[in-house]
């Protein structure tokens, strides 16, 4: 099978790295690539929003099936693209990749299945909206309706930050993702991810995972794209996890097929859990970065005859083959990140860590110059390890990060603390 994973960090190095040890793949391409990927697999460079260019692409390389990696080929319509052009594809279409692309069209779906969500009302302008702050008070979450790289939502503690939110946002801060407003009640308790294949009829979970949003230790500083992950999320225990999936997953995907919008891919459930309940925060049509490195390391080679049966609608049939294992991932990145960063320094070391089942370093943000390996972005390295125990996998990701020599670059030491304090 000739395989093209569309995407360049870290998620898209653990799927590439995955998919490459089971014998069914002959030849696998990365659009773009990084330089990790670089030493498994091919890369090639292609605007992988441009949904012809991808269809082309695939097509004169004789690809059989495609994994898109980040949400904005998707939301660009390249699924439905490589659909109506006869080629097998990991993810959702345009329409249904709205559960991602608009947080007005998920609370709508919840709403008439009935999902357990954080109340909320939506505004298209700014009076409205800060009466509505000047009514309920903070805390309340502001967000921008539509995608803003992560950056458009805001958890207001108190009633001037949320006064300002919505004045950023009706402003223009976000452009037009923030010209529809969202404000939901905010809600109390430990986060975790649900993850899910689905392939418009059958949804199967295929693990769970805890990310560290905030740049630095004791989870402070500003909001990144995740800083570490580790997997399982102990919050989601299997009573909650068939919560989640009765409550929440299986009456939304239902809700979407009946629309005539069936859901095809990897459905990301960003979950609240109080009380042993789970409510929905927010849907992501694609696999979490860094969540994916964790996930990726406990599956292994399974992970693509699971991705490929999803595709082929065929995940009736398929089963997960569980380790009672744990892996956890360090998010290494340049100094400045999530704000101004340099790119272009070098990193050493790399050639010492150690390779194996155990211990994998996975590149994130990286480039090959004169033959060097250098920074290429804000997170640039994630030392992903597994273990028999979530302090093994700890233990081991960072004795791979201490490995790195790196000046410019910098991580957290404390991933996991939650999940390690209680067991
Ligand atoms: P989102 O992009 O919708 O996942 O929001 C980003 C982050 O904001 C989430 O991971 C939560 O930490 C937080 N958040 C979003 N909505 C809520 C809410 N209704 N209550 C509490 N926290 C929230
Ligand atoms: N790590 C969060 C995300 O991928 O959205």
């Amino acid at each position: 099978m000739n395989i093209l994973i569309l995407g360049g960090g870290g998620r898209e190095h653990s799927l590439a790295w995955a998919v490459m040890q089971n014998p069914r793949c002959d030849r696998l391409i990365v659009a773009p690539g990084n330089a990790g990927i670089a030493a498994i697999a091919e890369c090639a460079s292609l605007d992988i929003r441009d949904a012809a260019a991808v269809a082309e692409f695939a097509a004169s390389n004789n690809v059989d099936f495609v994994i898109v990696g980040p949400e904005a080929p998707l939301a660009a319509g390249v699924a439905d693209r490589l659909r109506e052009a006869g080629l097998l594809c990991l993810g959702p279409s345009q329409g249904a990749a709205r559960l991602e692309t608009s947080k007005r069209f998920t609370k709508e779906i919840c709403d008439a299945c009935g999902a357990p969500t954080a109340a909320w009302a939506r505004f298209t302008d700014r009076d409205s909206a800060r009466n509505h702050v000047a009514t309920n008070g903070a805390p309340v979450v502001i967000k921008a309706d539509g995608l803003a790289g992560g950056k458009g939502v805001i958890v207001a503690e108190d009633d001037a930050t949320a006064f300002a939110a919505v004045d950023s946002m009706f402003g223009g801060t976000f452009g037009a993702a923030g010209a529809e407003v969202v404000i939901e009640e905010f809600m109390a308790g430990e986060e975790a991810s649900l993850f899910v294949l689905c392939d418009g009829t059958t949804a199967l979970p295929i693990g769970t995972a805890q990310d560290h949003k905030r740049a630095y230790e004791g989870d402070s500083g500003p909001n990144t794209g995740g800083m570490g992950a580790y997997s399982p999320a102990p919050v989601l225990s299997p009573e909650v996890e068939k919560r989640a999936l009765e409550e929440i997953v299986k009456p939304c995907l239902t809700e979407m097929a009946r629309r005539g919008t069936p859901y095809h891919g990897v459905l990301y459930a960003g979950l609240m859990i109080a009380d042993g309940a789970p409510r929905l925060v927010e849907f992501n049509v694609r696999f979490g970065d860094p969540e994916c490195q964790v996930l990726m390391a406990r599956l292994g080679a399974q992970a693509l005859d699971l991705m490929y049966a999803c595709a082929e609608g065929r995940l009736d049939s398929a089963r997960v083959n569980w380790a009672e294992d744990h892996a956890l991932t360090v998010v290494m990145a340049a100094k400045g990140y999530p704000g101004d960063y340099r790119k272009g320094s070098q990193i050493r070391g790399l050639g010492d860590c150690p390779e194996d089942s155990r211990n994998i370093m996975f590149h994130a943000g990286t480039a090959l110059r004169n033959g060097r390996t250098v920074a290429s972005g804000g997170r640039v390295l994630n030392a992903t390890a597994r273990g028999d125990s979530l302090a093994e996998a700890a233990k081991r990701a960072y004795a791979l990060a201490d490995r790195i020599d790196w000046p410019a670059g910098f991580f957290r030491r404390d991933i996991g603390w939650r999940a390690l304090r209680s067991g």
